[in-house]
């Protein structure tokens, strides 16, 4: 029997109702013919349940969840994530600026990432920010001057690299000493001393995040013990160390037949077995699993191609549009829209975008029931790192994006036309 599991990440709202797969009460179909396809939907309430499990997890401790919006940033997600209390986790200008035309409040922002320009830092610093993890002393230079050329003062925090292995992918591991994220916590307390003698910042706490899709808790338990540690360290060396950032990083399901990552409930009691006891306010910046399953990319098949000893499933998505499977390897469940006959018998497929290069493949061998040119397709767990990541690469615009919530849904990024991706390019007039 399988387990129940209640408070389970990977449950989401796009289920299929008389065969036919809806995000909540949509179906798929629906919007793929007033929108056309490719496109990228997302459901409200998956969102949002998504975020709470996160809150609840810590209501024991006095916290703040901010989004790591990298994940999926459309200002229509942030809205609804900052109307339930969330703050934001941002890496750039840009970023700052998209958080901060949502509505998200300053104070509810922190700022992370390893190569702030000062640029970056005065923009934060003239619209109001909660915190700057920071990533090196130079960057804490910069830091101190600008604020100090501003008259403010910037609260930090100041991101350790605790030297753990995150067990993920290597492109998403950034906790090991190798890795060029944060400062090596073994000269942390040096740091810390270096900033507290600068003008123009106040340490407020310690920052650390290991990396992304962390499917086992132990890596994050060495590493919030690693900090409990330093902070008391810290505060032994007369620091007050107020706040702890614990990074985001905690995995979904991608292949839900087998996969059953923690649950946020658990990490939230790993949290609080490790620092609860410092009294410090609680951080945490989760993305993939609040945006992850809670957005799907609905493409169509264009051909159906017979090859040497094998079929192509060729679709209008492509790598463009999503490129975690070349990137990364990543797996993505893939589904149709309108759900096969029961005891259909399922037939291997590789499953292909148009573009001109191998690497655009998204899995080899799927078995899926057959399907035909015209037919519908989703993939599954789309919705972090999905959108944000996609290009115009072979000159494919853009694909557009879906927010529903309930019976509705809106377009919240439409569609370019070919006109308005290629007019951005401008001639000289040289030529
Ligand atoms: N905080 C910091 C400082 C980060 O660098 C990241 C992710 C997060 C939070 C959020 O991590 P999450 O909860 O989403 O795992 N493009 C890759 C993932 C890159 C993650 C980068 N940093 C992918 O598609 O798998």
């Amino acid at each position: 029997m399988a387990r129940r599991r209640p408070k389970a990440p990977g449950m989401d709202h796009f289920l299929y109702r008389n065969g036919m797969l809806c995000a909540e009460d949509v179906p798929l179909a629906d919007i793929a013919a007033s929108v056309g396809t490719p496109f990228y939907v997302y459901s409200t309430a998956t969102l949002v349940r998504h975020f709470r499990l996160f809150d609840e997890a810590l209501s024991g401790m006095p916290h703040l969840v901010c989004y790591a919006m990298k994940a999926a940033s459309n200002q229509a997600i942030l809205k609804t994530l900052a109307a339930e209390g969330a703050g934001m986790d941002v890496v750039s200008g840009g970023e700052y600026a998209r958080a901060k035309a949502a509505g998200v409040p300053g104070d509810r922002i922190v700022f992370s990432g390893v190569g702030k320009t000062a640029d970056e830092i005065a923009l934060a610093l003239g619209g109001g920010i909660r915190q700057f993890n920071v990533e090196s002393e130079p960057e804490m230079q910069v830091l101190s001057r600008v604020a100090s050329q501003m008259g403010v003062t910037a609260p930090i925090t100041i991101r350790v690299n605790p030297d753990v292995d995150a067990k993920t992918h290597a492109k998403i591991a950034t906790g090991k000493s190798e890795n060029k994220f944060g400062i090596p916590i073994s000269r942390a307390r040096e740091v810390y001393a270096m900033a507290a003698g600068l003008p123009g910042i106040k340490v407020i706490g310690i920052d650390v995040h290991i990396g992304s899709q962390l499917t086992d808790l132990a890596p994050f338990e060495l590493a919030y013990q690693k900090v409990a540690e330093l902070t008391e360290q810290l505060r032994a060396d007369g620091h007050e160390i107020t706040r702890l950032d614990l990074g985001g990083g905690l995995g979904i399901p991608y292949a839900r037949s087998n996969e059953a990552p923690p649950l946020p409930a658990d990490y939230g009691a790993l949290i609080d077995r490790t620092v609860g006891h410092l009294g410090c306010e609680i951080e945490i910046e989760p993305g993939r699993l609040i945006a992850g399953n809670a957005g799907l990319l609905v493409t169509q098949v264009i051909y159906v191609k017979q090859g040497e000893d094998r079929q192509f499933l060729i679709l209008d998505a492509a790598m463009n549009d999503l490129i975690r499977p070349a990137m990364y390897e990543a797996h993505h469940d893939i589904v149709p829209v309108i759900e096969a006959a029961p005891g259909t018998e399922a037939v291997p497929y590789d499953i292909v975008g148009p573009v001109c290069e191998s690497g655009d493949t998204f899995a080899k061998g799927r078995h899926m029931a057959p399907l035909a040119a015209g037919d519908l397709v989703a993939f599954r767990s789309a919705g972090a790192y999905g959108a944000v990541m996609s290009s115009e690469y072979n000159s494919r615009p853009l694909i557009p994006e879906v927010l529903v919530k309930g019976d509705q849904y809106a377009v919240i990024r439409p569609r370019p036309t070919f006109d308005e991706m290629i007019n951005r390019d401008t001639i000289p007039d040289w030529l």
